[in-house]
């Protein structure tokens, strides 16, 4: 017979979310923070201890003991130099490590704009004279080993930029631009999540960042730069129509296409987007299909209205359609 495994196998599956994003860093600048936060971690666990045993020999200790604790040198020694020198090096350390991650642009990084929205994220990249180039949204693709700077702010509410693997949140407040750069190490797909509440439906609000490899870069980016490719089959041709006479067009953009709206996300490559409604669902005719006729059931409070009176097949056909935009 073999051994039992539920010990481990159970210990595995506690582990499986091991290290949380926020512990394994991806990059430069988080690794910064998640130092600074291994600090004062260890910090706060060797204070505790010190109080711990202290309040310990307070009520149980010897009695020279507890006379010692009592003294005035202690109280001055323990309660205030130690903790004006301790806190004062922190703030200086963590000032000095943070610095560099909210440092002006030079010119040489890639520049992304992303604007906040209840509940979803409005990409742009921009030229060097700041000009949007590129329209997307609740994706973003950058590369590796490179700095790239975010321009981040918000249309509505304050909401916060985050991706735990590769920085720290920053906030984004309407009518102002906060910069952050970020750095990834290696290739490869990172969860981002709205970082501060912006109402009720501020968890069902993710993104995704993916680091490419220059050359896959460039590739990527002048996907996304190209207008709409038209529908080629019957049913997407169906699809298209569908999506015009429902007045789709006047919310949704999609480049190439009589669709201009600027309220919801651009559409012009959504198939090509790694999730649907903003990092929450895969992308494919599936789930496309079940937001479309009903997107509160999947996020409750979205901005955008169902659909459930269109029939299955003009359903399928606008599903079919946008997921054919690669
Ligand atoms: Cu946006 Cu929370």
């Amino acid at each position: 017979m073999s051994p039992p495994t539920s010990t481990r196998s159970s210990l595995g599956e506690a582990l499986a979310g091991w290290p949380p994003p926020v512990l394994d860093p991806a990059g430069p600048f988080a690794q910064r923070i998640t130092d600074l936060s291994w600090a004062l971690f260890a910090m706060a666990v060797v204070v505790t201890g010190v109080v711990v045993v202290a309040v310990w020999a307070a009520i149980w200790g010897p009695p020279g003991l507890k006379r010692k604790l009592g003294g005035e040198k202690l109280i001055w020694a323990g309660g205030v130099a130690f903790p004006v020198v301790a806190l004062t090096a922190l703030l200086v350390w963590g000032l000095t490590l943070t610095a560099r991650l909210t440092e002006a642009p030079t010119g040489e990084e890639l520049r992304i704009r992303v604007a906040g929205e209840q509940w979803w994220w409005r990409v742009a990249y921009l030229d060097r004279q700041g000009r949007e180039v590129i329209e997307d949204a609740n994706e973003v693709h950058i590369p590796v080993g490179r700095p790239v700077v975010f321009e981040v702010t918000s249309n509505d509410v304050i909401h916060s930029f985050w991706v735990p693997r590769l920085m720290g949140k920053v906030d984004m407040i309407p009518g102002r631009i906060n910069t952050l750069r970020l750095i990834a190490d290696r290739p490869g797909s990172y969860g981002g999540q709205c970082g501060e509440y912006c109402g009720g439906a501020h968890a069902l609000m993710g993104f995704v960042v993916v680091a490419h490899e220059p050359a896959e870069l460039r590739r990527v980016l002048a996907a996304r730069a190209a207008a709409a490719r038209p529908p080629a089959t019957e049913l997407t041709r169906l699809g298209y129509q569908v999506f015009n006479r429902s007045g789709c067009g006047s919310c949704h953009a999609i480049e190439g296409t009589p669709a201009n709206g600027l309220a919801g996300p651009n559409l012009t490559h959504v198939g090509a987007r790694r999730s649907l409604g903003a990092g929450i669902l895969p992308m494919n005719q599936g789930t496309l299909g079940g937001w479309i006729s009903n997107v509160h059931d999947i996020k409750p409070g979205a901005r955008m209205p169902p659909y459930g009176a269109l029939s299955g097949e003009e359903l399928r056909a606008v599903a079919a359609y946008l997921d054919s935009l690669k």
